[in-house]
């Protein structure tokens, strides 16, 4: 294969729908992954994801020649980072991620590549990338990011998983280059796929602005989860107090949960806190309220659990950290169904979430803990626990025994 348009750096929920996206519009694109097993299935057309209209689109950029996967890094005129950048224990950013992928593409610069990084990120990270770059490649930095022929830009994601073939088209777009020609280069890049608007503006703000989406969300809902816990102490209807609220024509109060999961919204605010610790105290209080629902949550099962009986066995319903998908990640489904299987070992779990054909290892391990259909979960069990608002799980309420206790933390049989 000749030199490829773009290098896609990282196959993964936002790296291999939006390289094949580029490739089905008309860019020669090359996706690199360290997952050899990932990179064979997807030159296969095996999807590594679950996304609706991915695996049809791969499969055209596949047979059309546009797109192939692959564990070396190639040459190529722009490289796109779509890493994972998750948090160390102390809540900073672990940049490990794209300091490696950098390290892999530095030896293939010829000295006037475009060096994109989507990955969500610290402000100052495209700059750090930058700077790491032209440390391995001394002999391209002229005298540093500026004067070098390469050209840097951050472009942060926004895309819903489930929709992200569509909105990767019509969402707009931030583009902030670390100069003006970076931004002009990305711009023209994303231009080929996006029909979303182009929103040009420097590296750092375009960092910020992808945390600070995020934390917005986080907050909404760490309101909605507060007053959830404060309308339980006051025995309040906390459905009904939003959607009352909710009429007054300024007001749109977001939907409480059993905490707030996923690789985004769980994550990118602790960005802003470890950024700026002394003025972020709203942006950390709410990522406190929302990691503390889980606590909540076990306090109502272990009490549904006094009332149910010694012998009753507890169903947990949805796993994933949002309805209708199957990523696991941070999500609180998942970590009140640990704590669960580690502090009643002598009650049967049982775990209904139909996004996912077997247990992940961090339950698979406990012998009382078994995936069931939502039928068997909703039908046998003393406790059953709504933990996300799977389309499978609405109107099942009518299958549960008048027996059972039920904690319905997504409010979608409006029974607690
Ligand atoms: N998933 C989302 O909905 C979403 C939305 C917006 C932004 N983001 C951000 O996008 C970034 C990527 O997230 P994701 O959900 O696609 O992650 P992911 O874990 O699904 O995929 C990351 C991929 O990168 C690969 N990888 C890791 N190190 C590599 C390296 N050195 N070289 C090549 N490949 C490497 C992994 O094998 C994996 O396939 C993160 O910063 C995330 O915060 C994600």
């Amino acid at each position: 294969m000749t030199k490829a348009e773009v290098c896609f750096v990282g196959l993964g929920y936002i790296g291999l729908p939006t390289a094949v996206v580029m490739a089905n519009s008309g860019l020669q694109v090359v996706g690199l992954d360290v997952n050899a097993k990932s990179v064979e299935r997807i030159n296969r057309g095996e999807v590594t994801i679950v996304e609706t209209g991915l695996e049809e689109a791969l499969k055209q950029a596949i047979d059309s020649g546009s797109f192939r996967a692959t564990t070396e890094a190639p040459e190529a005129s722009t490289y796109i980072l779509a890493v994972p950048t998750p948090f160390n224990a102390d809540h900073t950013c672990d940049m490990s991620f794209i300091f490696s992928a950098a390290e892999s593409i530095a030896p293939k610069l010829q000295g006037d590549e475009l060096i994109v990084l989507e990955s969500t990120s610290p402000p100052g990270t495209t700059e750090k990338m930058a700077e790491r770059i032209l440390e391995l490649r001394p002999d391209l930095s002229g005298r540093g990011a500026q004067s070098s022929g390469l050209r840097f830009a951050h472009c942060p994601e926004r895309i819903l998983p489930g929709k992200a073939m569509e909105e990767l088209v019509s969402n707009d777009r931030i583009i902030g280059g670390m100069d003006e020609d970076a931004t002009d280069r990305a711009c023209k890049v994303y231009a080929s796929f996006c029909k979303g608007q182009l929103l040009r503006t420097n590296a750092r703000t375009a960092e910020m602005a992808k945390l600070t989406e995020n934390s917005f969300r986080d907050v909404n809902i760490a309101f909605a989860n507060e007053l959830s816990l404060i309308s339980d102490e006051l025995d309040i209807d906390v459905w009904e107090l939003i959607e009352l609220a909710n009429h007054h024509p300024r007001v749109n109060i977001l939907q409480p949960g059993p905490g707030v999961g996923g690789h985004c919204i769980a994550v990118d605010p602790w960005f802003i806190v470890a950024a700026s610790p002394k003025n972020a105290n709203l942006i950390r209080t709410a990522r406190e309220v929302n990691d503390g629902k889980p606590d909540w949550v076990l306090e109502k099962i272990r009490k549904g659990l006094g009332v149910s009986g010694d012998e009753a066995s507890i169903s947990l319903l949805g796993l994933s950290f949002k309805a209708n998908i199957d990523d696991l990640r941070e999500s609180p489904a998942l970590e009140i169904a640990h704590r669960v299987a580690q502090e009643f070992p002598n009650r049967l779990v049982r775990i209904a979430e139909p996004n996912i054909s077997s247990l992940p290892p961090v339950l698979a391990q406990f012998e009382n803990v078994e995936l069931v259909p939502p039928t068997e979960a909703i039908a046998q069990s003393g406790v059953v626990v709504l933990l996300v608002d799977h389309d499978e799980f609405y109107g099942a309420e009518k299958n549960i025994p008048d027996s059972a206790t039920v904690i319905d933390t997504r409010g979608i049989w409006r029974k607690w």
